[in-house]
């Protein structure tokens, strides 16, 4: 596997190459991460992993400063996973002057859910993720359905700029008590640790409701919130979405999403969970 820091050796290494699989990260690597290697390399050759903490999708107070970065553990995971090369720029290769220009993400999707508390973060991200194209030419990306979010601004910007890549989702995977992977975990002390599963268990109860057919989706999502603040989460938001649009669902919705961000301590932990359509459609 080759390591590329800068633009001009990535070119170079992938000179030629027309059927790359390519996924991003900021690092810090988990058997998630590992899982959409593997996903790629169904995909494409060669399998392309870039590892940028992104100063760009961060906001002010966020943790950028005390992202993990551990490359060196990062590059032996990307090797044993069958990975072929990995582009690790530092900013100044990626922004070697300020990046003024920025894509400017529909507001109904940048400003609402985690965007309405994170402001500009999903600017921040799909500008890298375009830069990142543009430099790794891929056919097709691969993303986890884990940033559910973040999953749909790429879908569109890629379908809005009639970019030929192919965005595949890989599966959220998640620890044996249904925590997902995620390398914020790493945050949590212990305690948090154990008390983290239980956002993904408010969501899986969401969701069986859901596909029992329940349908008062203000009252079962402001449960589970009291829920989880009574059990000391911070809570930005838990909201059932329409899954293809991440609008608000109705009654007619086939196809829904549950979605929560909330913070334990200091550590913003977000999960989401799909309601089959055959479950939403069966119930009603
Ligand atoms: O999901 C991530 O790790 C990041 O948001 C991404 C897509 C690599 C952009 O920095």
């Amino acid at each position: 596997m080759q390591v590329v820091h800068t633009v001009a050796d990535l070119r170079a290494a992938l000179s030629g190459r027309n059927r790359t699989a390519f996924v991003p990260t900021m690092g810090n690597l988990h058997a998630g991460h590992v899982s959409l290697v593997e996903l790629a390399k169904r995909h494409g050759s060669p399998v392309v992993a870039s590892i940028f903490v992104n100063p760009l999708q961060f906001g002010a107070g966020e943790d950028f400063e005390r992202y993990p970065r551990t490359l060196a553990a990062d590059c032996d995971e990307l090797a044993a996973a069958g990975c072929d090369l990995v582009f690790a720029p530092d900013a100044s290769a990626l922004y070697p002057v300020a990046q003024t220009f920025k894509v400017d993400v529909p507001a109904a999707l940048a400003d609402d859910l985690c965007g309405a508390f994170r402001p500009g973060h999903f600017a921040g991200v799909a500008t890298v993720v375009l830069k990142l194209f543009h430099l790794v030419h891929p056919q097709v990306a691969v993303f986890g359905r884990k940033d559910y979010q973040q999953l749909l601004v790429v879908k569109e910007m890629v379908r809005q700029f009639n970019l030929p890549i192919d965005i595949v989702a890989g599966a959220t995977l998640r620890a044996p008590d249904g925590l997902a992977m995620s390398s914020r975990n790493g945050y949590l002390s212990e305690t948090e640790r154990a008390q983290a599963p239980q956002l993904q268990r408010e969501l899986a109860s969401l969701a069986a409701a859901l596909g029992a057919g329940a349908r008062d989706f203000a009252v079962l999502a402001a449960a589970a919130r009291q829920r989880l603040e009574g059990a000391g989460w911070r809570v930005d938001y838990v909201e059932i979405r329409d899954a293809t649009s991440l609008k608000a669902a109705t009654r007619d919705t086939r196809a829904l999403v549950v979605l929560a961000a909330a913070w334990l301590g200091h550590t913003r932990l977000i999960d989401n969970l799909e309601v089959t359509a055959s479950a939403a459609g069966d119930a009603d």
